[in-house]
């Protein structure tokens, strides 16, 4: 057995070493010469999962035998990466399940290759107090097929409760809307941003854009035109209440998460504040353009919006020097009926955690980033910003989730293949390379090829410092 680091399985039970030995190689489940990829290195061998964790990586073949396994599945051709985090979706539970609810969010992330979710708090009623969160910890808990996480809405009058709320088992940390978006969660002042970060002590997550220009401008928006949308919630909405916040920060000493940059000024600032501040990018803001509102009209429309080509290159330039940490879909369903209104009375939002993986891969085959960067931006930056125990690498010990990736597999995205309740996605019809054959939870096989293999086993997602 060359190159393998292994998980003992008993350590001071164990008689002699050749009991040890036998105990040691035997595993639930082997997946097989694959190329197992790090945000730090790739390599080709195979993982041995035993009692849902990482127990053993690297070659485990010993006399041209493998190891004893109730199951294994041979990934010859396939990347085995970390399972894939996707730290920003709405599921619209409770409240809003026309449009999507925990079961159907979920499983629209396990069918497109996402192991594990952090879930916003605009809902109805809103996640801003110990009941109202667990509650959606009680309903994710019977009814989600991946692993999850809640943030908790931060406003004027929750202050007092955001210290507990935060470190509360399955919370991701608190979540403010400086601008209003979808829902009624809004803190658009210093004085209640600056009391939420004094009251914390985890990372604080921001939709960074200015209410008062918000207000000030509105009169851009243009009856029946979508494309009017980037003129009204344009750069300055974005930069003016990022760079108040960044001020807000240094000020309290609070650490700062900066969700969906939209702007080349946000991501350029940004650099040179990384010591305070983190960065998440999306998908869609990485993939379409202004250009694109002719064709999708108010399928496009979302807050902070897509913008013109100028600053998908930049926020490229962003992901390539390091400044994006995250990438998150921003998954945020609304029916195509509510979509068929009249812009601006057409809600914000699209679907994305679906085809975050499929659509980030085709990039990776186009060469804008590299795979080891994906899992960085999807797995190991979860791990390193939010505090996640034990998931966000391929590490012995680790849970043993694994987003397996197909690199050369041609798919259409439709909207027929989107799990989401709201059943479309702005990318019905495009061509990718790179596609997602498997999801891995805890060891088991959720999804295989596009089949649903295991029922709602969603658990929560465990934090360094939660309360016991
Ligand atoms: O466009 C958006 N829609 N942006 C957000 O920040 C919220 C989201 C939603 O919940 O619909």
């Amino acid at each position: 057995m060359a190159l393998v680091a292994i998980l003992p399985h008993c350590s001071i039970d164990c008689k002699n070493t050749e009991t040890a030995r036998m105990e040691m190689i035997s595993f639930d489940t082997i997946f097989k010469n694959a190329t197992l990829v790090n945000h730090d290195g790739e390599f080709r061998g195979d993982i041995g999962i035993r009692d849902g964790l990482i127990a053993a990586i690297g070659d485990l073949t010993e006399g041209g035998k493998t190891p004893a396994a109730a199951e294994t599945v041979d990934c010859t051709g396939l990347h085995v990466l970390p399972g894939v985090i996707d730290t920003q979706v709405h599921f619209r539970e409770p409240g809003l399940e026309h449009k999507e609810n925990l079961q159907t969010g979920s499983l629209g992330a396990v069918m497109g290759g996402v192991t594990g979710v952090f879930e916003m708090p605009n809902t109805n009623p809103l996640t801003i107090d110990e009941e109202t969160f667990l509650d959606k910890i009680a309903r994710a808990t019977n009814s989600m097929h991946c692993d999850f996480a809640f943030y908790a809405g931060g406003t004027h009058d929750n202050v007092a409760q955001l210290a507990r709320l935060e470190r509360l088992p399955g919370c991701a940390g608190i979540k403010v809307f400086m601008g209003s978006s979808t829902g009624s969660l809004l803190v658009s002042d210093d004085d209640g941003v600056r009391a939420i970060l004094d009251a914390v002590s985890r990372r604080v997550a921001f939709h960074s854009e200015d209410e008062y220009l918000l207000e000030d401008q509105k009169h851009l928006r243009v009856m029946n035109d979508p494309s009017s949308h980037p003129a009204w919630r344009d750069v300055n909405v974005a930069l003016r209440s990022t760079k108040r916040l960044v001020g807000l920060a240094r000020e309290t000493g609070a650490s700062i998460h900066v969700l969906h940059v939209s702007t080349g000024e946000e991501m350029e600032f940004l650099s040179r504040h990384k010591d305070i501040a983190s960065v998440e990018v999306t998908p869609h803001h990485l993939t379409l353009d202004a250009g694109d509102y002719q064709r999708l009209g108010t399928l496009l429309q979302m807050n902070p919006p897509v913008r013109d080509i100028s600053h998908r290159k930049r926020l490229w330039h962003g992901v390539a020097g390091g400044v994006a940490d995250i990438l998150g879909s921003d998954h945020a369903p609304h029916t195509l009926e509510e979509k068929s209104a009249p812009y601006p009375d057409s809600p914000s939002g699209m679907t994305g955690v679906q085809t975050l993986v499929p659509v980030m891969l085709d990039h990776v085959n186009a060469g804008r980033l590299s795979l080891q960067r994906f899992v960085d931006m999807t797995s190991a930056g979860p791990n390193r910003l939010f505090g996640i125990a034990g998931k966000g690498r391929l590490a012995v010990g680790y849970d043993a989730d694994l987003t397996i990736v197909d690199m050369k597999r041609c798919e259409i995205i439709s909207n027929g293949w989107v799990a989401s309740r709201s059943g479309w996605t702005p990318y019905d019809g495009r061509r990718v390379t790179g596609w997602p054959v498997g999801t891995v939870i805890r060891g088991n096989r959720v999804m295989w090829e596009g089949e649903l293999l295991k029922g709602s086993s969603g658990r929560p997602i465990r934090f360094n410092g939660a309360l016991a």
